[in-house]
């Protein structure tokens, strides 16, 4: 079917708002939030359900042409934009923004794909629970997306990644079927967990449309304490002992340095929040109960710290408010890139015994390469994830500086990562950016299980096609 005529069923499937062509409101829709790749569509389709998106669906797979899930286009990695031969449709799931339930006894909530993360944290808190996902993007991002990259963030070392999270999902196939596995189960050994495929697929294997999320007691009492690094700080012993000494009441372990604090250095919380020659670590303590006297425990731990040389003074939060800005800080990290000109992002994992090695290595390839670079690296070294981003110098041009460091840097970054146990992507996906690196780093059985799984799931290759994993490459 050509792809007028497939408009025309596709506008009277979804209405005139659900299919939308008009230049003007489609562009958001069809460049990545980083702004590298400009997309073409035929339209921006705006399902209001999921019995909408199998139809649109089965429409779009009859004429032969493809389509790219998207939700709060959050996406680093260039995971949700459509190609550029006008052949894909978007397919905005941000109608979809329904909870569809939740269960205060069962600890779980069951919410529509494009509802907005921040959206389905508050319908968890109106029980006293909490969705633990935390993320810098989570007023826009949606849960879909959150579902379909994999999503991690800012408590993972406690809570897991969103795969660790999701104990439901619904899905719409490539062939227009729908796979309900909205389960409330935390136990279901039934053979083949075929929802993980969908967590983490990108769009690839089919469209997630629903999730059912795991709960857990909000917490009520927090320890947030800002800590001084001296120079040169073993990150993964200090994690060690945070997490013996604390009996693992850790939910956050963020590291920063000293020149990615300076990107933040206008915000003015900033000038009560020194910085030690080594950086800084954001740790959090958290518990559901004021039995649990995580200030005292969290001040032990450091004073153990300090003994040791490793803290040379620190801060606790005195309430809500000094939480918040200690938060702030760390969560417009890359906001404070943007305004620096921009960064090209390396989204490095390791074993949490390796971060140690990984920065010692990483930082003598950077400055072989270039002393002059300026790096802004920081991370969740509480799960091994170190964000080592290079500033784009000023006066360069972005794209081009980019497109240098892809080439000449990275190979190196990933190389050492690689060789230490590590890959090139912690939790920012694959998308269409990081395809060749997929290629390059994956052991080729696992490569070749991965095509053999896309094709099964999607024989025609018509879902979010060029992103991941290439079925014929
Ligand atoms: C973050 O943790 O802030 C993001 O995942 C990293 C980034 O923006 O590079
Ligand atoms: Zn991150």
């Amino acid at each position: 079917m050509p792809v007028d005529a497939t408009l025309a069923a596709l506008r009277a499937l979804l209405g005139p708002s659900g299919v939308v062509t008009a230049g003007d409101v489609t562009a958001r829709y069809l460049v990545d939030q980083r702004e590298f790749v400009q997309g073409t569509t035929p339209a921006v389709l705006r399902p209001a359900s999921t019995e909408e998106v199998a139809a649109a669906v089965k429409i779009i797979a009859a004429a032969g042409l493809g389509v790219v899930a998207q939700g709060g286009n959050t996406s680093y990695c260039g995971g949700a934009t459509p190609d550029r031969s006008g052949r894909q449709f978007v397919l905005s799931l941000e109608r979809m923004n329904r909870i569809r339930s939740i269960d205060p006894l069962g600890f779980t909530l069951s919410v529509d794909a494009g509802v907005i993360l921040v959206d389905a944290q508050a319908a968890a808190a109106s029980e006293n629970l909490m969705l633990p996902m935390s993320l810098g993007s989570e007023g826009s991002c949606r849960v879909g997306g959150n579902i379909g990259t994999n999503a991690g963030g800012l408590s993972v070392l406690r809570y897991g990644m969103t795969r660790d999270l999701a104990l439901g999902i619904e899905a719409v196939l490539a062939d227009g079927s729908i796979l309900n596995d909205m389960r409330r189960l935390r136990k279901n050994n039934t053979g083949y967990d075929v929802k993980q495929s969908f967590i983490g697929g990108e769009g690839t294997l089919g469209i997630v449309t629903g999730a059912v999320f795991k709960l857990i007691p909000a917490p009520t009492h927090h320890a947030t304490g800002w800590l001084q690094l001296a120079d040169a700080p073993p990150l993964a012993q200090m994690l060690a002992l945070v997490r013996r000494e604390t009996a693992d009441l850790v939910s956050s372990f963020e590291y920063i340095t000293p020149g990615t604090l300076d990107l933040v250095r206008a915000d003015p919380a900033a000038a009560g929040l020194g910085c030690g020659p080594g950086g800084v670590l954001l740790v959090e303590l958290s518990a559901a109960s004021a039995r649990v006297p995580v200030e005292e425990i969290l001040a032990g731990t450091i004073e153990q710290m300090v003994e040791q040389g490793w803290v040379t003074d620190a801060f606790l939060a005195q309430g809500d408010r000094q939480r918040a800005d200690m938060w702030r800080l760390r969560e417009t990290i890359p906001e404070g890139e943007k305004k620096a000109g921009g960064s090209v992002k390396h989204d490095i994992s390791v074993p949490i015994s390796e971060l140690n090695e990984f920065i010692a290595r990483g930082g003598a390839a950077v400055a072989a390469y270039d002393p002059s670079l300026r790096l802004s690296f920081y991370g969740h070294v509480g799960d091994g994830n170190l964000h080592y981003n290079v500033l784009v110098p000023p006066g360069e041009d972005r794209l081009a500086f980019s497109a240098r460091i892809d080439r000449e840097l990275a190979p190196q970054l990933y190389d050492i990562s690689a060789s230490l146990g590590g890959t090139f992507s912690a939790e920012h996906g694959v998308g269409r950016f990081k395809r060749h690196l997929l290629d390059h780093y994956s052991d080729p059985t696992r490569r070749d299980l991965m095509r053999r799984i896309k094709t099964a799931f999607d024989p025609a290759n018509t879902m979010n096609a060029g992103a991941v994993v290439d079925p014929l490459g």
